[in-house]
């Protein structure tokens, strides 16, 4: 089993992707980007004009999912966010994605010394033992804007506006679904990056893990 996982949760745009990529490549650790399950699932299911809110659909989607169905897809648009936050509160997906998430912590890939793993419930579902977590927060102002700067060049006339309404409404459904909703562990080190550049977000997540390593 890894030694080292690192554990970041927190809501869409709030920058613990970008942390944890940052995270894996400094000490070295395999990264999983579990959002891209849940969005790889709605994906498959909207090109098969599929309903991401039929159970059963979203359910064999997810029991049948492996990465090579998405390659080459685009699963970072707005459509696919809002289906990947419907199926994600169908239990059954993610009892279907539970599994390969944990492997990954456990023995990550490459025999990597440790896992970071981003997403909702790494904290408090998938990895509740996890050496060091992170619930990384922004103002939803700061976090529209940021999705807005990555979206924009490729549709141009997008409406930050329309971001902002996006971002709040796929937050609710996280935060209120039953199985595993969007929650800071107990534990968890809360990082709010409303003001803080990547570099110095960043340096404040160093602190806290080299402070455990
Ligand atoms: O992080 P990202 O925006 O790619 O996640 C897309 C959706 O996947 C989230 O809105 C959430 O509904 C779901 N998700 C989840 N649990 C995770 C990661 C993502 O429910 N661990």
């Amino acid at each position: 089993t890894a030694s080292f996982v690192i554990a970041l949760d927190g809501p869409a745009a709030s920058g613990k992707g970008t942390l944890a990529r940052l995270i894996s490549d400094h000490y070295g650790f395999a990264h999983l980007d579990t959002g891209t399950l849940y969005r790889g699932v709605a994906w498959v299911v909207l090109d098969a004009g599929g309903d991401p809110a039929d159970p059963e659909t979203a359910a064999a989607a997810a029991r049948d999912y492996a990465v090579d169905k998405i390659a080459g897809a685009d699963i970072r648009t707005k459509e696919v966010g809002a289906a990947a936050s419907v199926v994600a509160a169908n239990s059954a997906v993610r009892a279907a994605l539970l599994d390969f998430q944990r492997r990954f912590a456990g023995s990550p890939p490459r025999s990597a010394a440790g896992a970071v793993l981003d997403g909702r419930d790494i904290g408090t579902v998938v990895c509740p033992d996890a050496t060091v977590k992170f619930f990384v927060t922004a103002s939803p102002e700061t976090r529209a804007h940021r999705r807005w700067l990555e979206l924009v060049a490729s549709r141009p006339g997008l409406q930050e506006t329309e971001i902002y309404q996006d971002l709040l409404d796929r937050d609710a459904r996280d935060a209120a679904r039953d199985d595993a909703p969007m929650a800071a562990a107990p534990d968890a080190e809360l990082l709010d990056t409303t003001h803080l550049s990547i570099d110095a977000a960043f340096a404040a997540a160093r602190r806290v893990i080299d402070g455990v390593f």
